[in-house]
């Protein structure tokens, strides 16, 4: 049976050419605006915020879909979060977003879940009525396109978090697109310690992979310890760094159009696999032209009991959120809460090869007959 792991490891290829070639190289034409390369994606939204001044006595227009490390760089600059609604199919509401911006709203963020792009037009005519800033969260959109157009060129500013998609042991890129705003200042990089360990950290990936088996898919089926590690993540401060050299060039060493077409390639093959699932169903029905996927999202009753049939068979899936911001109201927020408890992200990675999708895809559709079997999510 084989491991398939969350995200990209770390191979020794990734490291081949490292000394090579300047960072940033291979992928500079793949990033709109002028960037900054921060340590994660919740400092590079401090950044872009900073960047546009805002600060105490301010309101930022956040999705009622997301997590703690969206809210968390609005809050650590004094400022005040508020929430729109987003549908079960990921779309905002447009007309509360718009009924929600107030005298103080400085900025709307917009979120492209799963690589897939938001109306990211209307936004941009609804943020220039209002005089109000547009910020294109792309953390899961690395690469992706709208039509022509990257993401990320649409709003004033924008923020990506390229070590979910690529093999990087951090990174959190700024994309500034208004001309008039100044680059926010840097920290320093996190020690080299911290960057040897989460190295290694995303090379593990690699031998899991190989042997087939990692003590993760045990530990994730454990509440208690997924609730810790939540709890602490939660709760930790944004800390504003820059982003270390080592993954700088590792992502001038990236091909973003291998990494697009290998991500599309294993998404589809789910697709077919998962169209007539008994125990859920896809939540995109089709891969629009331009998009990178982060993975390949299922819309699962019973979710929890299926996360853990997945990793008990070898699958490292992800839940979207498990727990979203306490700050959240999910009453006033009932889709949020809906979408909280039901998505499962498959992956859909580079590093996975096209034999261990094949497996993937015959298998799902068998996890039912094997043990026990649960609804089809109707909405
Ligand atoms: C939508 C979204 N935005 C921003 C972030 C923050 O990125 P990072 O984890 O690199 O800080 C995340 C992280 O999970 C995210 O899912």
């Amino acid at each position: 049976m084989p491991y398939l792991c969350a995200d990209p490891p770390l191979t020794v290829r990734d490291l081949s050419g490292f000394g090579a070639r300047l960072g940033g190289g291979g992928v500079g034409h793949q990033i709109p605006g002028r960037t900054v390369f921060f340590n994660s994606g919740r400092a590079a939204l401090w950044g872009a915020l900073r960047a546009l001044g805002v600060g105490r006595g301010d309101r930022v227009l956040l999705p009622a879909y997301l997590c703690q490390s969206v809210v968390s760089p609005v809050l650590t600059l004094g400022a005040a979060a508020d929430f729109y609604p987003i549908d079960r199919n990921l779309g905002p509401d447009l007309t509360a977003l718009e009924a929600s911006v107030g005298p103080a709203t400085r900025a709307i963020v917009l979120i492209h879940y799963f690589g897939f792009a938001g109306p990211v037009r209307a936004l941009q005519r609804l943020c220039e009525r209002r005089n109000v800033a547009l910020i294109e969260d792309c953390a899961h959109a690395l690469f992706s396109r709208h039509g022509e157009r990257l993401l990320g060129s649409f709003g004033a500013a924008a923020i990506f978090s390229p070590w979910k998609s690529l093999p990087l042991p951090d990174g959190g890129i700024l994309a500034i697109n208004r001309p008039d705003l100044e680059m926010p200042e840097l920290g320093a990089a996190a020690p080299w310690t911290t960057t040897l360990a989460r190295l290694a950290y995303r090379a593990l990936g690699t031998v899991e992979m190989a042997a087939g088996w990692s003590p993760r898919l045990a530990l994730l089926q454990r509440p208690g310890l997924r609730h810790d590690l939540h709890d602490r993540t939660s709760r930790a401060a944004v800390r504003v760094q820059r982003g270390s050299s080592v993954a700088w060039r590792l992502l001038g060493l990236a091909q973003p159009e291998g990494v697009v077409a290998r991500r599309r390639e294993h998404w589809s093959r789910l697709l077919e696999a998962s169209s007539n699932l008994s125990w859920g169903r896809p939540l995109f029905g089709r891969l629009p032209e331009g998009v990178c996927p982060l993975g390949f999202p299922l819309v699962v009753e019973e979710r929890d009991r299926w996360r853990d049939r997945l990793l008990s068979i070898g699958v490292n899936v992800r839940t979207y959120w498990e727990h979203l911001p306490s700050i959240v109201a999910t009453d006033r927020f009932p889709d949020a809460a809906w979408l909280r408890d039901r998505i499962l992200v498959l992956p859909v990675h580079q590093g996975l090869r096209s034999s261990q999708v094949a497996w993937l895809a015959e298998t799902l559709p068998t996890l039912s007959r094997r043990k026990g079997h649960a609804a089809l999510a109707h909405r």
